[in-house]
């Protein structure tokens, strides 16, 4: 069981009906950051800096996470392109995906040096490009390996470094195994786990039917928070709403969204409130648009398409009166070569005529 400390803590308590926990293995009061009780998970094509300084201006706390990048497009290719991000999106981890220690390393340090707060390892990806290069979820298999990884960019950086991983692959999915692997890992540095609590089936089932098919199972992710108290865990997979991530919360330290916060970003604004004791006056989806407009023209003139922005804007308005013809015009006409802001303004207005204009409660529904 899992006391929540109030703001402004940066710290919560975990413990049975006491303030602390007292076991054979854990004499004192165990400190656990705060930092990552919600976070978004890593999304390749989507969890860009455009997605992500969307999210901020929905919730300043969520810790967000940057698409798997490897270590060869850090190393070999367009390395700003790749890792620049904005100031306002702090707390942002880097997740690099790769199986060489010294390339983590050198790559962990490159991301330190644009300003991350955290690298994350990929350990869940499950997808054949990502075998081939020996990364991903296959690395599972792998878990000596795996801590020469972690050991070498705690080596070369003062930041967490951290892993997100799968409960199994294949035959490789008893809890022990997984329990082998976190015991290993962590030996090697690794304080903080993301576990996607499903397994993987790196051969008969595509990335997304691995989303889905194999089943959910929680109870491996709360047990390694049992076994292991001093490592934080942070639960991911299938988790849909708020109340969710408080369920999550009782067992684990943090939950991680995935698809849910894609499809309907708008389910972060009550995460600062509600999770992190920050009580600041939630704005409106209309607001939230607004506070785009100057990031779209400062992208614009950098020559990035309006389109490359908007596509993480599409699910905004989800659920609420107006949402289709805002959908409607941002895809048909942020694709045109000259689209500007006033795509952006044309759409809200279609939305505020819909009668959704500037409701405070627009939030009230994602409990
Ligand atoms: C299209 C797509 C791309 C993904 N890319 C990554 C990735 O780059 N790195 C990663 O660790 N997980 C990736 N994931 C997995 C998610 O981070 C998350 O673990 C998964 O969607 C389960 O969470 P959910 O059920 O809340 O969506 C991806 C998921 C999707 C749907």
């Amino acid at each position: 069981m899992i006391g929540i400390n109030n703001w402004p803590s940066p710290y919560q308590t975990i413990g049975g009906t006491g303030d602390f926990l007292k076991t054979a293995r854990v004499e004192k009061p165990i400190y656990i950051p705060m930092t990552r009780r919600v976070a978004v998970a890593p999304r390749l094509d989507w969890t860009d800096r455009h997605c992500r300084y969307l999210l901020r201006l929905i919730s300043r706390h969520a810790r967000l996470y940057t698409e798997m990048v490897t270590t060869g497009a850090i190393l070999q290719g367009d390395r700003d392109r790749h890792l620049s991000f904005h100031d306002s999106e702090h707390p942002v981890a880097l997740q690099l995906g790769g199986s060489e220690p010294r390339a983590l390393a050198e790559c962990a340090r490159i991301g330190t040096d644009y300003g991350y707060d955290e690298i994350n390892l990929n350990v869940g990806c499950p997808s054949d490009r990502v075998q081939s290069g020996r990364f991903g979820a296959c690395l599972m298999a792998e878990p000596a390996l795996v801590g020469d990884c972690i050991a070498a960019m705690r080596a070369a950086v003062g930041i967490p470094v951290t892993v997100k991983t799968r409960i199994g692959i294949d035959d490789m999915d008893s809890y022990e195994e997984l329990q082998r692997f976190v015991e290993t890992v962590s030996a090697n540095g690794c304080e903080v786990f993301v576990i996607h609590a499903r397994k993987a089936y790196l051969q008969g089932l595509n990335p997304k039917e691995n989303r889905t098919i194999p089943p959910l199972n929680y109870e491996y992710a709360w047990r390694l928070k049992r076994d292991f108290p001093l490592l934080e865990i942070i639960v991911n997979g299938g988790i849909t709403s708020l109340d969710e991530v408080a369920e999550q919360l009782q067992h684990a330290d943090g939950a991680m969204l995935g698809r849910a916060a894609y499809h309907d970003p708008w389910l972060l604004a009550d995460v600062d409130g509600r999770f992190f004791s920050d009580h600041h006056a939630i704005p409106t989806r209309g607001e939230v648009v607004r506070q785009m407009l100057p990031y779209i023209e400062m992208e614009l003139k950098r020559g990035t398409q309006l389109k490359h922005i908007t596509r993480h804007m599409l699910g905004l308005f989800q659920g609420q009166p107006g949402a289709r013809q805002w959908r409607r015009h941002l895809s048909e006409q942020a694709y045109r070569s000259a689209a500007g802001t006033d795509v952006v303004l044309a759409a809200l207005h279609k939305v505020e005529s819909a009668g959704n204009i500037n409701n405070g409660n627009c939030h009230a529904g994602h409990g």
